[in-house]
């Protein structure tokens, strides 16, 4: 028998409604970075759960070394020397860097010779020592709760190698990156790798595959379709058997035809918590018919600014109108009754409920308005239909249509959904950040779709994103943020994406 770290035969695992993994075999060597590959609900995250020991398989075996397994609890899988950072981060908000690392596994001492208590001093060099050999810088006294995301994922990689995980599963570790903290991440894999560790990669980025992937197994609605060799298979040909179907690359979009001024934003200066201004004297307008959009490397006050203009933060100076009417001090709730639709980047903080069902979540704007509510009856029936419709030309993929739990879908498919939700109010303008994270390429070929459909029906898109590509694709206007200020405003048809580029790292005239 071949030399295989890790072999999961024939796993089948089911949930209320769906077969999730259906008799799914794959066979990882011993130092390769193998990747997982499929739509948004394929099964991915299910699949590397049962290796992980947060889910038993309803049938099929695990194998680690040639040793059959059974995992009770990602403890076992520990034991195993499996480590996994998962899709939605587990760490303590309130604990300190170092605190969450060595969670479990404390190294102890004792104190005045008799009583045990943590041996920080230990703790600490051995956590100094992995982040200096695999360039992981941290802090290890930072509390969790103060770090961005792509520093809280360094712990989260430091927390594996603390346990002394030779198999590290990153579960979309991309997603929530930049594109300069994503190149960064690709180096740690491979520093992983050269380090003799096995790696399997959960990501819908093909080109992220191609860097950095030895073999590629695909799923595709809970089955195992193909294992490629990545070297010598095209890009396109992984789209393609991923999604069952031609994908394609670039949305159709035809010239824009503007309307009228929707919305206006002059002078527009926003301070954050520390008295610094994030947003900086900005001015700009979106007609009617036009997708304005904002290109940025991550933090340079462009969420700041969509959450000024949708009232979660509050304009220090400067105003801000649509339709004509300043809305400058509204609530958050009377721009809404204007005309505003919002998908900001924190997508958990905007209402939704994850123990509610899709069909109620989808609801959650309108459901005290008619048809879904008569006379102050509430009309369930109504719910349904207008989830059903949703579902499906959103291609919203769950176990039980409407009636599943949101917390129970993939991260993908809750993501369709927001999207889905706040499409449907009919806006204005919808302001968008981020929409298409986290979602497999055929969905956002059908996320594109509905953005330039909105716009070709008239209303105003802000779209925010910090994915160049998508700008380009998308954007008739575009404006670039350095800094908390607009450094240049063009017709996107006059820009190349080096240009913009150039913009996003401050130089003035590209
Ligand atoms: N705990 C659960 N209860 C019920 N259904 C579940 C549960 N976990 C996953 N599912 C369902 O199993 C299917 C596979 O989900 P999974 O999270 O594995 O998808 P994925 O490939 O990781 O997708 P994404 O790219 O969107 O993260 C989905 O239809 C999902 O709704
Ligand atoms: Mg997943």
């Amino acid at each position: 028998m071949e030399d295989y770290i890790v072999e999961m035969r024939h796993i089948t695992k089911r949930f209320p409604g769906i077969v999730a993994n259906d008799d799914v075999s794959i066979q990882i060597q011993r130092g390769e970075v193998y990747a997982l590959l499929g739509e948004n609900g394929a099964g991915k995250s299910t699949l590397m759960s049962m290796l992980f020991g947060m889910y038993e398989p309803d049938s099929g075996e695990i194998y680690i070394q040639g040793e059959k397994v059974t995992f009770r609890s990602s403890n076992d899988a520990s034991a195993h020397n499996i480590g996994m950072v998962h899709q939605h981060f587990k760490l303590v908000d309130n604990y300190t860097v170092a605190e969450n690392i060595i969670l479990g596994m404390e190294p102890m001492k004792r104190f005045l010779g008799v009583l045990p208590c943590v041996d920080m001093k230990t703790a600490n060099r051995q956590i100094a020592e992995l982040s200096k050999r695999y360039g992981l810088e941290v802090n290890p006294t930072d509390k969790i709760e103060d770090l961005p995301v792509s520093v809280r994922q360094r712990v989260e990689i430091l927390k594996m190698l603390y346990r002394e995980a030779d198999i590290l599963i990153f579960d979309e570790p991309t997603a929530v990156l930049t594109p300069q903290e994503i190149e960064f991440l690709l180096k740690i894999i491979g520093e992983l790798r050269k380090n003799g560790k096995t790696i399997i990669l959960i990501t819908h980025k093909i080109e992220e595959i191609k860097k950095i992937a030895d073999r590629c197994a695909i799923l595709h609605r809970g089955k195992l379709v193909d294992v490629l060799d990545v070297a010598s298979t095209s890009s396109q040909t992984m789209a393609n058997m991923m999604v069952g179907r031609q994908v394609e690359f670039s949305a159709d979009k035809s010239s824009p035809h503007y309307r009228d001024t929707i919305l206006e934003v002059d002078h527009l200066t926003v301070r954050n918590a520390n008295k610094f201004d994030v947003v900086k004297d900005v001015s700009f307008r979106i007609r009617g018919g036009e997708i304005f959009a904002i290109a940025g490397v991550s933090g340079n006050g462009q969420g700041e600014l969509a959450d000024a203009i949708a009232g979660m933060l509050k304009a220090h100076s400067g105003s801000i109108k649509l339709c004509g009417t300043d809305i400058t001090e509204a609530t958050i709730r009377q721009r809404t009754e204007a005309g505003i639709s919002y998908i900001p980047e924190d997508r958990q903080g905007v209402g939704v409920f994850m123990d509610f069902t899709l069909s109620q979540n989808l609801a959650l704007r309108k459901y005290y308005r008619e048809p879904f509510a008569k006379k102050g009856i509430l009309d369930f029936g109504q719910f349904d239909r207008y989830a059903e419709s949703l579902i499906g030309t959103y291609d919203i993929r769950s176990g039980q249509g409407g009636k599943t739990i949101l917390r129970s879908m993939s991260g993908g498919n809750q993501q369709k959904a927001i999207v889905a939700r706040e499409i449907e109010e009919h806006s204005k303008l919808i302001i968008f950040v981020q929409p298409t994270r986290g979602l497999d390429i055929g969905a956002i070929e059908n996320i594109h779709r509905q953005i330039i459909a909105e716009r070709d029906k008239g209303v105003a898109i802000l779209l925010i994103s910090l994915e160049l590509d998508e700008i380009m694709e998308l954007a008739d206007t575009i404006g670039v943020i350095y800094n908390g200020q607009l450094l240049k405003i063009a017709d996107a048809s006059t820009m190349t994406s080096h240009d913009v580029g150039k913009y996003m790292m401050g130089v003035k005239e590209a």
